[in-house]
This record gives structure tokens, sequence and C-alpha cells, in this order.
């Protein structure tokens, strides 16, 4: 019998994040309680559930209650067992090779799947083993950034669209493996555009859409004004009163939406052992930011 669920939750920062408590995600859940969770990941951006002991199919099952699961274009971070799920580790197995992908570096302000066309906006982690310090991950509200902005700086980014690039954000990776990208995946990657304000498709909340890791410049801007105005939104935006910073435990699921957040990760000690499982899925654009990307096209934002 599905379990019949009275959500109880709790929220964890003003605007962002809430745990949803006493959830035994291992068993089937009921339509009505999927729904719930779908409305709260939509209203609170992080939803963090505590003490789960899941296996990677019963993962897929869950996340896929909110959407079609996305195979990564890092297809060298899937799991052999369920290709949906990317495995996040500095772990290296028996012949020495990374189990998985993003090592123990420091990752800064961020939104997945930037790079892409069609971004898949929900993504979740899986917190299976964790070092005793650093490796920490913070998420910052960018519907709270946006109505924070100066006004000034809010008319200066309103219309504009960002070139955001996945080179970038190789050249960040501190290991070798994960800077090298296969000829397929390059393919799949060129540099999009996305509007940096969008808003959402309920509410009509607006907030912004930004990747410090990708973004090049901006479309139409030449190539030094368009990255220093990118540099004022990204201090305006990432203040503390806008982040929620996650205390990882073992067990620990967060799922988040990338339309209208950002996460950076702290890195850790080489010799600690972190493992992560990960998933990657398309949220509805009809309950969810969306990005509306494009591709950009080369020649735009060069020097006039
Ligand atoms: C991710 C990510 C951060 C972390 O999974 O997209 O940025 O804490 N992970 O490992
Ligand atoms: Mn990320």
């Amino acid at each position: 019998m599905p379990q019949e669920t009275r959500l109880q939750t709790r929220p964890l920062h003003p605007s962002l994040a809430c745990e949803v408590e006493g959830m035994r995600l291992w068993e089937p859940l009921d339509a009505a309680t999927a729904a719930q969770l779908q409305a709260l990941w939509s209203q609170f951006g992080v939803l963090v559930f505590r003490r789960q002991a899941l296996g990677e199919v019963e993962l897929a099952a869950f996340c896929a209650l909110f959407g079609p699961l996305e195979r990564t274009v890092r297809s060298d971070w899937a799991s052999p067992s369920v290709p949906e799920v990317a495995v996040l580790s500095n772990l290296h197995d028996g012949l020495g090779r990374p189990i998985g992908g993003l090592g123990d570096g420091e990752l800064q302000w961020h939104s997945d799947q930037s790079y892409m066309v069609k971004p898949a906006t929900g993504a979740a982690l899986y917190a299976l083993e964790l070092p005793p310090k650093g490796g920490e991950t913070f998420w910052v509200d960018l519907r709270a950034a946006y109505a924070g902005l100066p006004r000034k700086l809010r008319a200066r980014v309103t219309g504009q669209r960002g070139i955001f690039d996945y080179t970038k954000r190789l050249a960040g990776y501190g290991r070798d493996s994960d800077r090298k990208l296969s000829d397929e995946a390059k393919a799949k990657t060129p540099p999009v555009t996305h509007a940096l304000v969008r808003a959402h498709p309920e509410t009509g909340e607006r907030s912004l859409y930004l990747d410090s890791t990708t973004t090049t410049g901006i479309d139409g801007m030449d190539p030094i004004s368009g990255p220093e105005l990118l540099d004022e939104v990204y201090d305006a935006a990432t203040r503390d009163q806008f982040v929620y910073a996650h205390q990882w435990q073992v067990g620990d699921l967060v799922l988040w939406d990338n339309g209208f957040t950002m996460h950076r990760r702290t890195p850790f000690d080489p010799s600690a052992r972190r493992l992560m499982k990960r998933m990657t899925l398309h949220l509805d654009p009809k309950r969810h930011v969306s990005p509306d990307g494009a591709l950009a096209e080369t020649g735009v934002g060069m020097p006039v």
C-alpha cells in the first residue's frame, strides 16, 4: 500500500529552502503527497529530506515523480548501474580511476546545465559519505537577489542576455579527468545565450538567471563592459542574506531548482572521503522558472 503522508515542513531560510520531515522516500508515494512535494519545490526552490536510505533505483524513481530524468553530457560520471545517476566523488576505483566527477575542488557560484539551450533545471544530491569538514554546499535565492538589486543595476540588466559557455566551466575544474570532454559532448555544448531576468510562469515573480562559471559576457555588449556588468550583478546577487548554507549529514537528499538559484561548494581535504549521487531532471515549465536558451551567434559581443 502506498504510504499516506501528512507533510511536516520546517523552513530553513526566510525565502529559500525547507526541510520535509518524516518521509520514507524508499517507499512508494501516493499521488497527493507527490503533488504537495511538487508545490513545495516550486515555492521554496530547495527541499531537504534527512535520514534517507536509497538505492539508485529508488533515488531515480523518486526524482522521476517531478519530471523526465536527463542523462547529462557527463556520461563519464554516470553510474554503471543506473545511467541517469551521476556519481560525484573524490574516490578512485581499484585501478586508480576516478569513480565520479568534481573531485575535492571548490565550485564557484553556478547553476547546473546553464550551458545547454534547454537546461534541465531540476537537481537532486544525495549524500553517502562526507568529509569531516569542507565540502559544504550553499544555495542563493535569485528571486530575493533580483528584488534586492539596486534600482539602476536592475534596469541595466533587464532585457539583457548572458552568454554561457561550458568551456569556461571546464577550465575551472581542478582535475584533468573533469576538464576532459568527449567530442560528442563538445558538439552538444556550443555557447548559448539566456535572458538574465526571468518570470515565474504562475506567480510572475521575477528572478535572475546566472552562472558565474559559464558566463563570458553579455550578448551585444563589448568584451569589457559585458563582464563588468556581470561582476556587479554577481556581487549584488550573492549577499549572505540571500544564501542558505546546508549542513550535510549522511542520508541527506537535497532537491533544488536551478531556474532561480545558484549554488557553490567549498573544497575539502583530498584525503577525506566524499561520495554523492546526483540526479538531473526537467522540471515542468508551467510550474517552474525556465531559461529561454538560444544558440549564441558567433561574432555577437565582439568589439566594434
Ligand atoms: C552539483 C554540485 C555540489 C556539491 O551536484 O551540481 O554542484 O556539493 N554539487 O557536490
Ligand atoms: Mn552544480
